[in-house]
């Protein structure tokens, strides 16, 4: 955080639902985390997200992934945009695009996750099906650094929730949910701490 600075600014990627991008701002304006959430940013001008942060009197941007012929130049498009905001931290919260290495390396140290697997377990899609196919007695969430690889960096913090003999994908999913709305604001402020420390 830069010194002039008394909060941690960031800014938040969505591409749809936005419940994590929600739980941010609520554990934002009940003091619970100490950051200006400068914008939100959605890939899809139909993110049921963008309505919620509009309503909450942030910047709201839509930046269409269609419009633009290929993967590099709506990365550097984005990073333009995301830069001219100056955050400390960049919240990737359901943001279901795959980010070019320039892009990663542009935010180093900066770009955080939220993935829905006990990493380094289940990287990539349908995690909570995955899971119970393996047989996981528990299973849950990670925020985590993003590098180049995906799915792949550094763990900030992670929650567990037991995996219960009847469960489906969408019954675990929604257990897992339940305690990515905690893990995320938790490990934002866990990272700030140390940044101030
Ligand atoms: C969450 O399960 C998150 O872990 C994953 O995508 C989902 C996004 O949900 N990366 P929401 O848009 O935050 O409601």
């Amino acid at each position: 955080m830069t010194e002039s600075r008394s909060k941690a600014r960031l800014v938040i990627l969505i591409s749809g639902r936005g419940s994590n991008m929600r739980s941010i701002v609520e554990a934002a304006n009940q003091g619970q985390l100490d950051v200006d959430i400068a914008a939100v940013i959605s890939n899809r001008p139909d993110a049921a997200g963008l309505e919620y942060a509009q309503q909450a009197g942030i910047d709201a941007q839509v930046i269409d992934h269609k419009l633009y012929d290929s993967r590099e130049s709506f990365d550097a498009a984005m990073a333009e945009v995301i830069d001219s905001y100056q955050p400390d931290f960049v919240i990737l919260a359901g943001f279901m695009r795959i980010l070019t290495a320039d892009f990663v390396e542009h935010f180093a140290g900066r770009l955080i996750n939220i993935h829905p697997s006990l990493l380094p377990k289940f990287k990539g899609l349908h995690t909570h099906q995955r899971a119970i196919e393996a047989g996981e007695t528990e299973h849950g969430a990670s925020v985590h650094f993003v590098t180049a690889e995906l799915d792949d960096g550094p763990v900030i913090l992670q929650a567990k929730v037991p995996v219960l003999a009847d469960d489906d994908a969408d019954t675990l999913a929604a257990r897992v949910l339940e305690q990515e709305h905690l893990l995320y604001p938790a490990a934002i402020q866990k990272l700030i701490s140390q940044q101030t420390e």
